[in-house]
């Protein structure tokens, strides 16, 4: 951080000291790092789609003559758009710049000083990102040593001043599922709970039918994986209709762009495409994994999601990240208390596996 020129004296308190979210190596970062163009690099660190987004979509951009206009803050037709596609009502949907700044909305919706947050450890870092930034408390229970969460656990972590449960399935970065049962428990807590489907297309398990029943369920979900539009931003947020209103009403205006309105209309047209897209991720993760086992030094997680999270059981997972790197392949490693000397590596295409291998087998000699 900047030297103190006094602006410390006038920002809020609990951001002083306040730990940022560590996101992912973009390649232009590594300009003059590695010995081969930037577009060469094989970018498995941050769990984007390998193929792209719909070539319809490319095509809506290019004949659109309507960015100088500002998109429809109600969000009508998206709203309608994604009901449909979802199968619940229009007034239930609202849609964000990346379900990230849906998080952020929930939390500014219910968090205030005092709150406290239950988040299930390690999990995506938005949430206590989002809930730090509100002045509330972030509660970390600690998953078991297959990240599974313990529903008891949870039950007991709830007081007077619990506002949320983020419930992520599958977890990011660790790939497993939290079983239906589990999670209904700790929805008839009555708590507002958010469960995170940002992966769903990649496992096809979703609570949004429970939605009509519970009046504190959410549900989070994202354009960015399975349908590759993480550069143009468009997540969405299954809510009961009161909690949808008051979203709503307290987001910013016009928070999503004409260009990801177009975007979501072209995918949505365009559903066989992207889904067989999806399955070739699903299938080439069974492979990723099948040949990850084979490596003695990994232990790779069964993953229901578009990545597979991997111990590294000999030398430092620095290291090897590094050693990637200059092999022009990116991953995301992780070194802290609940990630141990650890990598998460995204499916790519099956040439991208092929190349993952053979730098990890070159590194092996
Ligand atoms: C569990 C989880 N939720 C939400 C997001 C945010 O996705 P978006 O790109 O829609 O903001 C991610 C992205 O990595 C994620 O892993």
């Amino acid at each position: 951080m900047a030297e103190s020129d006094g602006i410390e004296k006038l920002i809020r308190p609990n951001l002083a000291g306040f730990t940022g979210y560590s996101a992912s190596t973009s390649p232009d970062t590594l300009a003059g790092k590695v010995d081969m163009p930037l577009d060469n690099i094989i970018k498995m660190n941050a769990n984007e789609n390998p193929y792209g987004c719909s070539p319809k979509v490319l095509q809506a951009l290019a004949d659109c003559p309507h960015f100088h206009i500002y998109p429809d803050d109600g969000q009508q037709e998206l709203r309608k758009l994604l009901a449909g596609y979802v199968g619940v009502g229009a007034e239930s949907i609202v849609v964000g710049h990346g379900s990230n700044t849906l998080i952020d909305l929930i939390v500014r919706l219910f968090v205030e000083p005092g709150s406290e947050v239950i988040n299930c450890v390690p999990t995506f870092d938005i949430y206590r990102f989002s809930t730090e930034i509100c002045g509330g408390t972030v509660v970390n229970l600690i998953r078991d040593d297959n990240f599974a969460i313990d529903v008891q656990e949870v039950k007991t972590a709830i007081s007077d001043n619990t506002r949320l449960i983020f419930l992520a399935t599958p977890n990011n970065p660790t790939g497993n599922v939290i079983p239906r049962q589990d999670i209904v428990e700790i929805i008839e807590t009555g708590v507002p709970v958010v469960v995170d489907e940002a992966y769903y297309e990649f496992n096809g398990e979703t609570v949004v039918p429970l939605t009509g029943r519970y009046k504190n369920l959410m549900v989070l979900r994202s354009f960015s994986k399975w349908a590759g539009l993480a550069g143009l931003r468009v997540g969405y947020g299954i809510f009961p209709p009161r909690i949808a209103d008051y979203l709503m009403a307290i987001k910013i205006p016009h928070n999503v762009s004409v260009a990801a309105e177009i975007a979501v209309r072209a995918s949505l047209s365009d559903l066989d495409y992207l889904q067989s897209r999806v399955k070739d991720i699903v299938a080439e993760r069974e492979r990723l994994f099948g040949e990850l086992k084979q490596v003695s030094w990994l232990k790779p997680y069964p993953s229901q999601a578009n990545f597979i999270y991997c111990e590294v059981l000999k030398g430092g997972a620095d290291e090897l990240y590094k050693e990637l790197q200059r092999k022009g392949i990116l991953v995301r490693y992780f070194d802290k208390p609940l990630l141990k000397n650890s990598i998460r590596i995204s499916v790519g295409k099956p040439e991208h596996t092929d190349a993952l291998m053979k730098a990890l087998r070159e590194l092996e000699d």
